[in-house]
């Protein structure tokens, strides 16, 4: 039985002063909380989120690392740095990532095996946009992203990852792939993991993201293979985010 997981990714957002309100606010609600959760917050804020969570029911990640483990890398920030800074989770391949900063399938794989040997917890994010949905070209996108990470990892290493499904035209937008849609998509994955590793694949937490919010969320959530939701907007508000962490119990 996987355990579901709730991550709320703030993107750009955020001031110290108002981290703390929504930090506060998220764990005061969660003293029984059955889900695992965390926040990924910009890189500026993450020792604010180790100040402020360690010894809390809330993990924390960054939204990107670096593919290079350290040296003349102006600007990127190493996983083992974010290890320092008790980072349990870092996502890759966000379609934000891949459409303004030129991620490619390789790349975003060689970050999630940066991520994992540093021992965080990668979260590969995959998603197609709406021209390749109308397109009929779903499956072979979001293939293809996870092939490039299939293809990199070992079996061992496989087992440890987080995978999120995010239709880009679903992100921000107010759309939601119906709990239909997802599950579908989320079966495929399931299934290419399945392929190389057995084991991996029924391990394996597939989080949904894309204008998940309280209202939608409980239908997402009980799909077969959906196991949590990466969370944008909705991971801004409090009472929002706790909706949704509570829908997945
Ligand atoms: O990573 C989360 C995300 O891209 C979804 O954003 O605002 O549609 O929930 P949002």
């Amino acid at each position: 039985m996987r355990r579901k997981l709730v991550i709320g990714n703030w993107k750009m957002n955020g001031s110290r002063t108002g981290n703390t309100v929504l930090l506060s606010g998220i764990v005061a609600g969660l003293a029984s909380a059955k889900a695992d959760c965390a926040v990924c917050a910009p890189a500026p804020y993450l020792a604010q989120c180790q100040a402020e969570l360690t010894g809390t029911p809330l993990a924390w990640g960054a939204q990107d690392v670096s593919a290079h483990a350290s040296g003349a890398y102006t600007g990127e920030v190493a996983a083992s740095m974010l290890q320092d800074f008790g980072c349990r989770y870092a996502l890759v391949g966000h379609s934000e990532r891949r459409a303004y900063h030129g991620e490619s399938n390789a790349v975003v794989a060689q970050k999630a095996q940066a991520a994992l040997a540093a021992g965080l917890i990668p979260v590969v994010c995959v998603g197609e946009t709406l021209a390749e949905r109308e397109a009929g070209q779903t499956g072979a996108v979001v293939g293809a992203q996870l092939q490039a990470v299939l293809d990199l990892l070992d079996n061992a290493a496989l087992a440890k990852i987080v995978l999120a499904y995010e239709p880009v035209w679903a992100i921000g937008t107010g759309k939601t792939a119906t709990p239909a849609m997802a599950q579908e998509v989320h079966a495929l994955l399931r299934q290419q993991v399945a392929e190389r590793s057995a084991e991996a694949a029924s391990g394996m937490q597939i989080l949904y993201g894309g204008s998940m919010k309280p209202e939608n969320a409980g239908e997402l959530l009980a799909q077969a293979d959906i196991d949590g939701g990466l969370i944008g907007g909705a991971a801004l508000k409090a009472a929002d985010f706790l909706a949704i962490i509570r829908a997945a119990e």
